[in-house]
């Protein structure tokens, strides 16, 4: 047997990230706007309790730390950041698009990102992107080119700008520690842990 899953059966593993949630609102104005503006073929909306701007992806982490990753997102709680979205951008910027994201503007999810991210580091659970925070929400995934291909389709209409209403500031209403279950159809997001953040 492989060496990696020898491991696995050790140590089960999840595969663990953090989110900030923004409030229900905002992701019902989302799935409105995304009914029409994400409606090409190419794309899969995410699905409404998945909208979140992550702030801490960390990978397949050994189930027994759950329990002390969860107490460290707690402790990294502060009062709910204001959060502005913007028009949609694709990623990559260049080339066939994997994803379509709003880039939200939140200087607020930036410092708790920070915090987060160095307590997590200190814990030792967490290895720091190389690249910088880019507070974000993704709202479509670019479907593959032909079952089991990597390469994206091409997207014909790509998603236009969100309302204005969208862009006003609101206040994000909690971090989450999330587990991804990877599913033929798509990830599925599931709460661990939930820590409210005071308005
Ligand atoms: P994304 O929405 O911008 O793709 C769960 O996969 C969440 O963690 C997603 O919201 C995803 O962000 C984020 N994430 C960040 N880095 C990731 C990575 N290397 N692999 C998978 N998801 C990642």
């Amino acid at each position: 047997m492989a060496a990696v899953a020898k491991e696995r059966l050790k140590s089960p593993r999840a595969r663990l990230f953090v989110a900030l949630d923004l409030p229900a609102e905002t992701r019902e104005g989302l799935v409105a706007w995304g009914r029409e503006a994400l409606g090409d073929p190419a794309l899969r909306p995410v699905a409404p309790e998945s909208l979140h701007i992550t702030l801490a992806f960390l990978g397949y982490r050994p189930e027994k730390e759950i329990e002390a990753i969860a107490a460290a997102v707690e402790e990294s709680a502060a009062p709910a950041p204001w959060v502005e979205l913007r028009d949609p951008e694709q990623r990559p910027p260049r080339g066939r698009t994997r994803l379509y994201a709003l880039p939200a503007v939140s200087p607020g999810a930036e410092a708790l990102q920070a915090g987060l991210e160095q307590r997590l580091v200190e814990a030792g659970f967490y290895e720091p992107e190389k690249r910088p925070f880019w507070p974000h929400v993704t709202v479509a995934r670019v479907r593959p080119e032909a079952r089991g291909s990597r390469r994206p389709s091409v997207v014909s209409e790509p998603p236009g700008p969100i309302p204005e209403e969208l862009q006003e500031p609101r206040l994000a209403v909690r971090m989450a520690l999330y587990r991804s279950v990877l599913q033929p159809s798509g990830a599925r997001y599931v709460p661990l842990a939930q820590v409210e953040l005071p308005g």
